[in-house]
């Protein structure tokens, strides 16, 4: 008989009815359900994860750091449960979530980008999604993996590769690219070390892991969520998300922070006053108008008749839900729009080398204080950070830009360019909700727009390995994406635990 020792039952024998509560692939709202019928405690919860992440930790490389706090954090929780205080009310309250390496906590965890340099270093303050997380009663258990400085050191490094973690594993099919930068937030939720966890995207690295690992995954509109505080790649694209039970995340950390001001300020004026959780609806996709390319890359199925074959069936149950699917839709000029998609890198890597410097200029201690020191501490510790196997060419091209000087903003002139003639002229002349395509292929489209996404676990391959599907809008459109996405999953639950994280003794 094989030992299932992940699910964890917790039951009541009351004279009128049982009732069974299994920790994993709870839901936010079946987590608060066991808590107020006290058949769960905060502090079980988070020890439910510690063990989880011992066991599975090893295998997929999904956590860099737990919080040796959390379990207090937990003790606290539960003890302002029982006082009946506001706080406890709270969605997110006693709800432990991971945060993604590139994003600071002043606490005892380390804010690293999963690089040796940054270990010693120590961040002035909470980024502003945690100190939000805080106040919201959320227990923050760790920090995630990704891909080292969010993909910008090294071209040949693989997703999910740090130097302080090594390779991140993805869960379903081991041989499966588990997609990044944000792979262990991806990972950790998938596998159930978690509940929910933070991400960041500039361009792919929140909705590309998510469709790789079956969980859902929210990229905000850019200026929505505050990116004070977060080791950053191009503060114009990016954006600090979440992944699944994303709607209770997404509602606890949007807003203005002082610290990100101009664009936090700019993007308020998208947050519903009633929040976001009124639009988890029923009948959400109902006189939604989708729009679907057939013979475009980024924006759609690039002449891909496989893939088109895949997902004519969840095509099928958009309409049977009430949706009008627009289709084989046209981009005029598309080969000039996608000329100057080449412009994103040349923009990103200058903006990456000003934002850096600012962000360790920043840190209260660090022997860190420019990318260039970042780069010759690589060089002096070769045998930490596999230099040979992976080397810092994104580093050394970024330390060779010097502002925004001409070429950067020609490139910046091309995006915006790109930006208005492409997606938002498709979108609007179209009168479209949404743009329907598939894994995270119109990533780059929604990226340099800073346009919302989300994607929603589709289906698996024959070999088990998952795919999703993205939903992406115009800037503030979440409550629209968050109907169309929800209508999805309600229509469709493809979500399934992989295999190893549920028996671990197989
Ligand atoms: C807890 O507080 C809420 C108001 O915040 C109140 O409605 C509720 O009755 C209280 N519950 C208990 C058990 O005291
Ligand atoms: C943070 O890094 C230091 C090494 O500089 C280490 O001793 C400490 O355990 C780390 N913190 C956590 C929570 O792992
Ligand atoms: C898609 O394929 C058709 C037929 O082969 C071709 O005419 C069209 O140009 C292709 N579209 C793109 C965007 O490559
Ligand atoms: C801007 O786009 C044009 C047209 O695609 C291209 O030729 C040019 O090199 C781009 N400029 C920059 C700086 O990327
Ligand atoms: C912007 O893009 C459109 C469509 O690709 C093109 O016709 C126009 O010349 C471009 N304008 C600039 C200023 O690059």
């Amino acid at each position: 008989m094989k030992a299932i020792f992940l699910l964890i039952m917790f039951q009541i024998m009351s004279t009128i009815k049982s009732y069974e509560f299994t920790i994993e692939e709870a839901t936010i709202d079946e987590i608060q359900t066991a808590f107020n019928r006290k058949k769960l405690t905060s502090k079980d919860l988070v020890q439910f994860y510690i063990n989880q992440i011992e066991k599975l930790n090893p295998i997929y490389k999904a956590v860099i750091e737990v919080n040796p706090d959390a379990l207090d954090q937990a003790i606290k929780a539960d003890q302002e449960r029982k006082d009946n205080t506001t706080k406890s009310h709270f969605k997110l309250h006693g709800i432990p979530v991971m945060i993604k390496d590139t994003i600071a906590t002043k606490d005892k965890l380390n804010t690293t980008a999963g690089s040796y340099a940054l270990l010693d270093s120590l961040v002035s303050r909470d980024a502003g999604v945690v100190n939000k997380l805080r106040e919201s009663g959320a227990i923050i258990l760790g920090k995630s993996s990704l891909s080292e400085w969010a993909h910008l050191r090294s071209s040949l490094a693989p997703n999910g590769w740090n130097a302080r973690t090594k390779q991140a594993v993805n869960p379903y099919v081991a041989t499966m690219d588990p997609c990044g930068s944000s792979t262990g937030s991806a990972i950790s939720v998938a596998t159930n070390m978690v509940t929910v966890s933070l991400g960041t995207e500039t361009d792919g690295s929140i909705l590309c892991p998510s469709s790789a690992n079956s969980v859902v995954g929210i990229k905000p509109t850019v200026g929505l969520t505050s990116r004070a505080g977060v080791v950053p790649v191009s503060p114009r694209q990016d954006t600090v998300g979440t992944v699944t039970d994303a709607v209770y995340v997404l509602d606890a950390i949007v807003g203005f922070d002082t610290n990100d001001a101009v664009a936090t300020g700019d993007a308020s004026k998208y947050i519903p006053k009633d929040g976001y959780l009124k639009h988890l609806k029923p009948g959400g996709l109902e006189g939604k108008r989708l729009g679907i390319l057939r013979a475009y890359p980024y924006f759609g199925f690039a002449n891909d008749s496989k893939t088109l074959t895949k997902f004519e069936k969840h095509f099928a149950i958009l309409r049977q839900s009430g949706a009008t699917l627009i289709e084989n839709l046209d981009i005029i000029n598309f080969d000039g729009i996608i000329s100057m998609f080449n412009s994103e890198s040349i923009a990103i890597l200058a903006e990456f080398k000003i934002a850096l410097n600012d962000y360790l200029k920043d840190l209260l201690a660090s022997p860190m204080r420019t990318l260039a020191d970042v780069i010759n501490f690589n060089n002096k510790f070769a045998g930490l950070e596999s230099l040979e196997k992976y080397p810092q060419d994104l580093f050394l091209a970024a330390e060779k830009t010097n502002g925004i000087g001409k070429l950067e903003e020609e490139a910046l002139m091309n995006l915006t360019n790109a930006s208005v003639y492409g997606f938002e002229k498709l979108m609007k002349e179209n009168k479209l909700d949404a743009l329907v395509t598939p894994y995270s292929d119109s990533s780059t489209v929604l990226a340099i727009g800073g346009y919302p996404g989300i994607s929603v676990p589709a289906g698996y391959d024959e070999n088990g390995g998952p795919y999703g599907i993205c939903f992406g809008g115009l800037k503030g459109s979440e409550p629209t994406l968050i109907e169309i996405a929800y209508g999805f999953e309600q229509a469709t639950h493809n979500r399934k635990p992989p295999p190893m994280s549920i028996n671990c003794d197989q």
